[in-house]
């Protein structure tokens, strides 16, 4: 092992107030991430320390992963009971209890019947584009097989989910893109344009955009969508992949709007951390797959399915959920007097605990003077900082972000 080449934890040379980041820094991990120095070591509840000691209020989540917060000793014994004397790994030839377990539990919490479990988003996103495919086929002999993606979205970076991704930097260098996905504007005019009975197989949507700066789509939107493509026979796909799993105050997104979805993809908080996503579907979609349709060696193995339904069941908690209403309230009314105060921030947006605030700098400049107060923020765009803060955050912790955020806006 090299040690010799990592990089080295703080830049002495460094005056400005920026966090120092090291892009060219000699490392044996490719270089597709900017991460700043700080090397994080442990947590508990909110908050997160580095290899110095300093410590972080986390409003990232691990990307909205971290639901239940940081040394949560029920997830910790979760953990430990799915080890005890378990199987850790099987594969898909055989069957296991929790995966099954799980998927009950997944179909009683939702409008789906069946439960396909993977490794991640992107792997859901592309499990379900294959679902609608397959669904195509059977329809009246005739091979519906687009997939259509709304602009704004963000469906994850695999080949099928990057043609969805509505990000032109993160596909420029990958051309040619999979072919029969395209993106459409988020206008009920284009979308009645463009979804064609005989060939459209499903539009794929994120019931709030995330990646795409935060956006709440609005449930009648939703409703006119879900109209629209019930009438055309094509299936709805709700990638709730960053909005699901209580984020928004409801255990799902779809709920705000009162629709059924024909899939749903989940994955970021499901398995306390854990890598697993699944897709979730009707019968009337799932029956179309038959063996050897689709596969993965890892999906809803018994030991991150075990851990699963400890999460499901505490991410499903009114308790929990209440709390994510009420601290969202909180951070929205915190956000608003911020705006009126500082002409620094553009506009707020956002629901629970998932927001996005506009801001006149880059906000890469905004994440690098929080993580210098000992805040952590990401962005999603060039403007707009985002906030995922676990869903156990408190009263206290909302006002002492909100504290940071102020004296991170003044710089
Ligand atoms: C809405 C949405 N879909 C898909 C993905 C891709 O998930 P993953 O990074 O696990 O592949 C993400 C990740 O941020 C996401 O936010």
């Amino acid at each position: 092992m090299g040690t010799s080449t990592m990089p080295s934890r703080s830049n002495p040379t460094s005056t400005s107030s920026a966090v120092p980041t090291k892009p060219n820094s000699p490392s044996t991990l490719v270089g597709v991430y900017r991460k700043p120095a700080a090397e994080f070591v442990r947590g508990a509840g909110v908050e997160l320390f580095d290899a110095d000691g300093k410590s972080y209020l986390d409003f990232v989540a691990g990307i909205a992963v971290n639901a239940l917060g940081y040394g949560d000793s029920r997830l910790e014994q979760a953990f430990a009971r799915a080890l005890d004397g378990s199987l850790i790994h099987m594969s898909n030839l055989y069957r296991t209890a929790p995966a099954e377990k799980l998927a009950d539990a997944l179909v009683a919490a939702s409008f789906a019947d069946q439960v396909f479990f993977c490794n991640s988003g992107a792997e859901a996103n592309e499990g379900a584009f294959k679902m609608a495919r397959r669904w195509g086929r059977g329809v009246g002999g005739v091979a519906k097989h687009e997939i259509l993606a709304l602009r704004g979205g963000f469906h994850g970076r695999l080949f099928g989910t990057l043609a969805a991704t509505d990000r032109p930097q993160y596909r420029a260098p990958f051309r040619p893109l999979a072919g029969g996905i395209s993106i459409i504007e988020r206008d009920l005019d284009d979308l009645a344009a463009s979804l064609n009975p005989e060939t459209t197989a499903a539009v794929i949507v994120e019931p709030v955009q995330g990646e795409g700066g935060v956006r709440v789509l609005d449930p009648a939107f939703m409703r006119a969508l879900r109209d629209i493509t019930r009438e055309r026979n094509v299936l709805l796909i709700l990638d709730e992949i960053q909005c699901g799993y209580g984020r928004t105050g409801a255990f799902w997104a779809y709920e705000h709007s009162a629709i059924i979805p024909d899939i749903l993809t989940t994955a970021k908080p499901m398995a306390g951390g854990l890598p697993m996503g699944a897709v979730l579907a009707t019968a009337d979609v799932a029956s179309a797959m038959q063996p050897g349709d689709h596969g993965t060696t890892f999906g809803g193995g018994p030991f991150v399915a075990s851990v699963a339904l400890h999460v499901l069941e505490r991410l499903r908690a009114p308790e929990l959920l209440a709390n994510v209403r009420a601290r969202g309230i909180q951070l929205s009314d915190g956000l608003e007097r911020l705006r009126n105060e500082h002409a620094a921030i553009r506009a707020v947006r956002g629901i629970g605990l998932m927001w996005g605030v506009d801001v006149t700098m880059p906000a890469r400049e905004m994440v690098s003077r929080a993580m210098e107060l000992g805040l952590l923020v990401c962005s999603a765009g060039e403007h707009t900082v985002r906030l995922l803060p676990p869903l156990i955050v408190s009263e206290k912790d909302v006002a002492r972000f909100l504290v940071l955020f102020e004296e991170a806006i003044r710089g």
